[in-house]
């Protein structure tokens, strides 16, 4: 038995997200998100589920900050719902939302926990999507007044702020596959993500500029170490790109203030990219992160047997389960290795940036109950790998500074509605009971030991 004891200081943390906790949906004055509009009025969420009360966090959000308390937890990254604030986006300011935040923060704080938000995690005010969403300009202002109202607001209490969280997932989703119009273009998505990007700087550019400034600000993406699957010349040139496509695109602007040129190289000749106007750059360029917050809970395997082209993105990632690995309920390979190869990677391609990792975590069945705990010792395992990888990450001299569990609770996943259980507290969907899982008490313990015992 060793064991592993993390620096001092870790910030050993959960997080969650606002449309996925908070219930309340038309409470106080909130205005809707679009994440409203596709529950309640389209098929695409698993068995018609909606955030309408999710786990009424709007409600109970004491009781889950001494939940918090008594896990230990140093910070909480939550998301703020720019609707319940602004709820036509812009212009009117909803009192009573903002009093909400007001609270929770207050109560994070009482309780010895440290607030980290997160301006956006999805929940995009309907009226701003009804205008055309991230592919609108007027959206990239309307989101840095809201982030403005926000630094001047609770900046006073609140030192560490993450733009926005996945850019790459929530434009995809919306443009590139057109879930909520329905007119998927690849090129729709990665247009959008460049405006998401300027909105960060922007946002960055306002927070220094705001009375509340000498915090941290930074931004989440959703990164995956990607593997060819052999070493065949094709397989690798597959690697590359994918890697271009899903972690470069993303990573290279928001510390390099550059797009990947092999990339552009790429799009050019699919889509007319002449338009990146040289101010956005230099919006980037100005206004660096302070931490770039990593997501991360699998790795991608890509073969070249297929095309290399864009239309064939899905396609380049293997569908087919590799045999011997192990694969979590959404269907995603446990790969802690993968996590140790990112944070070798992006510390040395990246001029060695200071790193949170802001979601970790796995969906289980969460089946077997003994005396009211769930034990998921697969979540547990899970876990422990992951730190583990993370560890040794730190060890090489990587400045990952902190950990952030996904999730909190058990909560609406998206369009797999109640479907996938992600929390380390179980709540019930009915009664809107927690319990603790086994895997709460292990984390507890490890917050506690600023570390774990291993094997070896
Ligand atoms: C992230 C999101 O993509 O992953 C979360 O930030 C989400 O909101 C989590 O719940 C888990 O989802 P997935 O994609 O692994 O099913």
């Amino acid at each position: 038995m060793k064991k592993i004891e993390f620096p001092r200081g870790f910030l050993w943390g959960a997080a969650t997200s606002s449309y996925q906790i908070e219930g309340a949906w038309d409470s106080d004055g909130k205005g809707e998100s679009v994440w409203d509009d596709i529950c309640h009025n389209t098929k695409r969420v698993k068995n018609q589920d909606t955030g309408d009360i999710a786990c009424d966090h709007y409600h109970r959000y004491k009781e889950d900050v001494q939940i918090m308390k008594q896990l230990g937890l140093k910070a909480y990254r939550f998301s703020v719902s720019w609707p319940r604030i602004f709820p036509s986006g812009q212009g009117k300011i909803n009192q009573k939302g903002v009093e909400f935040y007001d609270y929770l923060v207050n109560e994070l704080l009482a309780n010895q926990i440290e607030p980290v938000i997160t301006l956006y995690h999805w929940d995009l005010p309907l009226a701003l999507q009804k205008i055309g969403g991230w592919e609108n300009r007027k959206v990239v202002d309307a989101f840095v007044d809201y982030a403005k109202f926000m630094f001047e607001h609770y900046g006073d209490r609140v030192n560490k702020w993450i733009t926005f969280n996945e850019p790459k997932i929530f434009t995809v989703w919306f443009y590139s596959f057109g879930i909520y119009d329905q007119r998927p273009d690849v090129r729709r998505g990665y247009l959008a993500s460049m405006n998401v990007n300027t909105a960060h700087a922007k946002a960055i550019e306002r927070y220094r500029k705001s009375k509340n400034s000498d915090g941290e600000i930074g931004i989440t993406l959703a990164l995956n170490h990607v593997y060819p699957n052999t070493d065949s010349e094709l397989d690798q040139k597959a690697a590359k790109y994918v890697d271009g496509l899903f972690n470069r695109w993303y990573i290279d602007p928001v510390i390099k203030a550059a797009y990947p040129q092999d990339m552009l190289d790429v799009f050019s000749k699919r889509f007319n990219l002449s338009q990146i106007p040289k101010e956005d750059l230099k919006l980037l360029n100005d206004n660096p992160i302070d931490f770039l917050g990593i997501n991360n809970y699998s790795c991608l395997r890509v073969s070249g047997k297929n095309t290399v082209d864009l239309s064939n993105i899905i396609n380049m990632i293997s569908p087919e389960k590799v045999e011997g690995k192990e694969y979590s309920e959404t269907g995603w390979e446990v790969c802690p290795e993968g996590l140790y190869d990112l944070l070798i990677r992006v510390d040395k391609d990246y001029n060695h940036p200071i790193i949170y990792i802001t979601e970790n975590g796995m969906a289980c069945k969460d089946e077997k109950i003994i005396y009211n705990i769930v034990q998921d010792e697969d979540r547990i395992n899970y876990l422990k790998r992951y730190l583990q990888a993370s560890y040794r990450a730190i060890e090489k001299g990587v400045k990952l500074k902190g950990y952030f569990v996904w999730t909190l609770m058990d909560n609406f996943e998206w369009i797999e509605g109640y479907s996938k259980r992600f929390g380390i507290i179980r709540v019930n969907n009915k009664t809107q009971e927690r319990t603790w899982k086994k895997s709460a008490q292990w984390y507890q313990e490890v917050i506690a030991g600023n570390g774990f015992n291993i094997d070896k």
